[in-house]
């Protein structure tokens, strides 16, 4: 199998990126040179993909306490370009952003993750075939590549366990719904990979809509699409650069100290199941008798329990001062009780506030690194951009890359001419 030179992982850039199809018109025809095959029957059996990724708005940190969450999906994402690969059952994986290579047989996957890429497709296709009704049976080739940062907190393991999930349903006709996708992607993250991360990530992926944000309520997994006028407000995002080796284990620590939290308030609020059910005034009342961590990540949760209904109806009622309000206020609890920002994320955050046609700002995904999302009045994008890129690049002498997003459709097959 040849291995051409990996390319270099994407980065944001305010230039939009290529379009879908000639993007995944160049995707087979790697995949092609990889996996060998010539035009006709072999080119026309590859079949190519688009997952997007997602910027979390509101609700920070609360998914995995049971609150309402308000992302957006992003039209930048992970391609897959897929094959199947005959009765022998052999699985190969590849990605265009570096050399390491899956392969493996469909009846003996490995049962411990790697710590490599492709722990994310495995985990998800372990999940599905855990599920022997599935049908999915056979080898099959896929190639990976895309336009999103990753671990950037743009949830790119989201954006390819869910469009693995898809693209495998849509070949082998397994019959999924997007509920079966989000759960095979859960699974993978979760059981296989290891990080106990909450819904709202494939959730935002896997049911997301043009045009539209997502209000989920992780307690109930109840959700509803809420139409958003990108003539009149803009998601903008600015990457910081900056990824923290710890983030991971950082994570997993704030979701077991929530869990610290809840079990020991738990018998003052009578019927509650997750933190987000404790009340604000109670968990007030016994900050002193946690500890100081656990107090105040609990503080936290509760506080933003409550912001993010705010910002709900601010967004219903169109009053984007509020909104930005509101999302400012996330970051400041994200710094002081939370504390899963750094500098670099504090500088940029601070930089957009200052600017005219900027409502509010946090860090997106589960920080330590990674993007901002910023609310900015339409037709102040670029000014916007400007004056952050110009405060951060004073201080770091770099300019960090921004974009700026209208929502996305969701997973799907892109089609491509042959
Ligand atoms: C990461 C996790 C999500 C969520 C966010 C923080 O993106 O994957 O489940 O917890 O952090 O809001």
């Amino acid at each position: 199998m040849p291995r051409p030179i990996a390319l270099p992982t994407p980065v944001l850039g305010s230039e939009p990126p290529a379009g879908l199809e000639e993007s995944l018109a160049g995707l087979r025809d790697e995949f092609l040179l990889r996996f060998g095959g010539v035009s006709g029957a072999a080119d026309r059996a590859v079949r190519t993909f688009f997952s997007p990724g997602r910027v979390n708005m509101f609700g920070g940190h609360l998914d995995y306490n049971g609150g309402p969450v308000l992302p957006v999906a992003i039209d930048r994402g992970t391609f897959l370009a897929v094959r199947p690969a005959g009765e022998e059952g052999l699985i190969r994986l590849m990605t265009v952003f570096g050399d390491d290579v899956f392969e493996g047989k469909i009846d003996a996957l490995p049962p411990a993750a790697s710590g490599k890429w492709f722990d994310y497709p495995v985990g998800v296709i372990r999940a599905l075939l855990a599920d022997g009704s599935r049908g999915l049976s056979g080898g099959f080739d896929v190639l990976f590549g895309g336009n999103l940062p990753v671990g950037a907190g743009l949830s790119s393991s989201a954006s390819i366990t869910v469009g693995t999930a898809f693209a495998l349903d849509q070949v082998f006709g397994l019959g999924l719904d997007p509920m079966d996708r989000v759960a095979a992607a859960l699974d993978a993250e979760r059981g296989y990979v290891g990080v106990q991360c909450g819904i709202m990530d494939p959730f935002a992926v896997g049911f997301a809509r043009e045009k539209q944000v997502l209000w989920l309520d992780c307690k109930d997994e109840s959700f509803e699409h809420l139409p958003l006028d990108f003539k009149k407000l803009s998601i903008g995002v600015m990457d910081t650069g900056v990824q923290r080796a710890l983030a991971r284990g950082e994570f997993n620590r704030r979701v077991a100290e929530c869990k610290a939290a809840f079990e020991a308030l738990k018998h003052l609020a009578p019927g509650a199941t997750v933190l987000r059910d404790v009340p604000r005034e109670t968990v007030e009342a016994h900050v002193d008798s946690l500890d100081p961590d656990v107090a105040k990540r609990a503080l936290h949760v509760v506080q933003e329990v409550e912001r993010t209904f705010r910002a709900r109806e601010a967004f219903l009622a169109e009053d984007f001062v509020e909104l930005g309000k509101a999302m400012t206020e996330t970051h400041r609890s994200f710094q002081t009780l939370y504390e899963c920002s750094c500098e670099e994320l504090d500088v940029l955050v601070d930089a957009a506030v200052a600017q005219d046609g900027v409502y509010g700002s946090r860090l997106t995904g589960a920080g330590f690194g990674g993007c901002i999302v910023m609310l900015v009045a339409a037709g102040a994008e670029e000014e916007v951009s400007r004056g952050v890129a110009d405060a951060f690049e004073a201080r770091y002498g770099r300019r960090p890359p921004a974009a700026f997003f209208q929502g996305d459709a969701g997973p799907r097959e892109v089609r491509i001419p042959r």
